[in-house]
């Protein structure tokens, strides 16, 4: 310390390349594979954070890490273009050479994909641990000195022993410590949530070595996240702690959406039976609110991964009930489509159908496990035409929706997409969709002019009074029939 200031010794570590030696002038050389929603987003933020670590993204798939390298991301994040923008290039990098990025780094991040097994044992249930596994093989066989592997793709609990048998079952003396540092940032607010995470979780062994790996990752995090923030555990909890997270909240969303068809049934109001309960600080209101249901890429498979391990270790009425959670989910979906069908006079047959919005949620352009995928192929099965509008998504609809018979149209400008049509039917909270002009609206459409609110984020009461059929999500509906 001199003068207050803090001179910054920065280590010279001196790194074998095929060429030769060179010298880096970074602290700590990280490598992420998989450049995907978790791994893109988490290290421009490490980078971005702390300029004197190196960090690579790597990634199989060489067009996404194009579109890394590119103006164009491939994924849509507010707030994320502008870190990746400031790092890139200075100490983040993003290349397709996964064994050479391997054989300099000192640590690890695996964020490759875990979806839901299609085939063989375990079937709709299981995480599809291939990509995994197939990562795991490839860091054992580049590496020519010690690393830390960090999982940062959710997985089964007990997956690091897995992953310390492969890495550690050609003995080649190079030594592997696996730590568990589950991803809790939720798409849409990513970036905000990296910067300021309620909690980091670091799992690790609890061996000496253990320990001393944990502690090299926490000094990471801790270049920006509170220390009383950081949460360190043994490595099983770690990794459950991620799959009962999401089934926590996903839980939240199928109990207030069973409500509402209770509410629906009672005249009762779901919006404000929501704020009753949520009021109560014992429950809070997040994740209260009525909707068509959840989706993206986690909830579905991350509970159906629980069900799955509760089966496997006997635990019936355990996997019964986390199931339940997801049987609500679809039933809301179904309830959706059948109101639609009852209110459109039972048939939807050459009815034009707008679709605002079809992405997850607000604010991404992810579709994985939309609800709007379910809806949408429904109404084509009930011969519907379709207008897909969505200010971030249309690309990933066009792929969803790609091969399924009907007619299928997409447009951005919602004004154009509604014009014409017999319906809207609300299917992301986007806040431009609370801001459109429903007059203009109501007198592009056929009439009767409905509108289906399913992420109740309207004024109902302002739609009725311009003339719309209104059928929001546990209320009542407000008609002129
Ligand atoms: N998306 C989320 O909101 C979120 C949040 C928290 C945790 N997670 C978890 O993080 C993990 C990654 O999720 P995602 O949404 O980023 O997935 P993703 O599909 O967007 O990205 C995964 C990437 O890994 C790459 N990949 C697969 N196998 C590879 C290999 N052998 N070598 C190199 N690259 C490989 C794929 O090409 C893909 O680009 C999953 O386990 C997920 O459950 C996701």
């Amino acid at each position: 310390m001199v003068c207050g200031q803090v001179l910054k010794i920065w280590l010279i570590t001196v790194i074998r390349s095929e060429d030769g030696f060179f010298v880096s002038e970074f602290e700590k050389d990280i490598l992420c594979i998989g450049a995907g929603y978790v791994g893109g987003p988490t290290m421009a933020m490490i980078a971005f954070k702390c300029p004197q670590y190196k960090v690579t993204v790597v990634d199989i798939n060489e067009n996404r890490i194009s579109r890394w390298n590119s103006g164009n991301l491939p994924i849509y994040e507010p707030g994320l273009d502008e870190i990746v923008e400031a790092a890139r290039g200075r100490n983040l990098f993003f290349s397709a050479d996964i064994k050479g990025g391997i054989r300099r780094a000192d640590i690890i991040f695996v964020s490759v994909n875990t979806p839901t097994k299609t085939f063989g044992a375990g079937a709709g249930m299981a995480a599809d641990l291939q990509y995994w596994e197939r990562t795991a093989r490839e860091i054992r066989e580049c590496s020519d000195s010690p690393k830390i592997i960090v999982e940062k793709s959710t997985l089964p609990v007990r997956t690091a022993l897995a992953m310390e048998k492969i890495l550690t079952a050609e003995n080649n003396g190079i030594n592997f410590d696996v730590l568990s540092n589950p991803e809790f940032l939720a798409e849409g607010s990513a970036i905000k949530d990296l910067e300021d995470p309620d909690r980091v979780l670091v799992g690790s062994r609890e061996t000496p070595a253990g320990l001393k790996a944990r502690d090299q990752l926490v000094e990471i995090y801790a270049n920006w996240v509170p220390k009383d923030r950081i949460l360190t555990t043994n490595i099983w909890s770690s990794e459950l702690s991620k799959l009962v997270s999401n089934a926590f909240l996903a839980q939240r969303i199928s109990s207030i959406n069973s409500i509402s068809a209770l509410c629906e049934k009672t005249d009762a109001d779901v919006t404000e039976v929501s704020r009753a309960v949520g009021m109560d600080s014992r429950v809070g209101h997040k994740f209260l609110n009525a909707s068509v249901g959840f989706g993206g890429s986690c909830f579905k498979k991350d509970i159906l991964n629980l069900v799955y391990l509760c089966r496997h270790y006997g635990l019936e009425e355990v996997a019964d009930y986390w199931d339940g959670v997801l049987r609500i989910n679809d039933y809301q979906k179904r309830r959706f489509i059948l109101e639609m069908l009852a209110a459109m006079f039972n048939t939807l047959a050459g009815k034009r159908i707008c679709m605002f919005g079809f992405a997850f949620k607000a604010n991404t352009g992810d579709t994985r496990e939309s609800p709007a995928i379910g809806i949408a192929g429904r109404l084509l099965e009930e011969r519907a035409e379709l207008v897909i509008s969505d200010p971030k998504a249309l690309e990933n609809a066009r792929a969803d929706l790609k091969g399924i018979p009907g007619k299928v149209s997409y447009e951005e400008d919602p004004y154009a997409a509604a014009s014409g049509c017999d319906a809207v039917a609300v299917m992301t909270e986007w806040d431009v969709y609370r801001e459109l002009d429903y007059s203009a609206i109501f007198r592009s459409m056929s009439k009767p002019a409905y509108i289906f609110d399913g992420r109740n984020i309207l004024d109902h009461k302002r739609l009725h009074e311009i003339g719309f059929n209104v059928f929001p999500i546990g209320k009542v509906a407000l008609t002129h029939f």
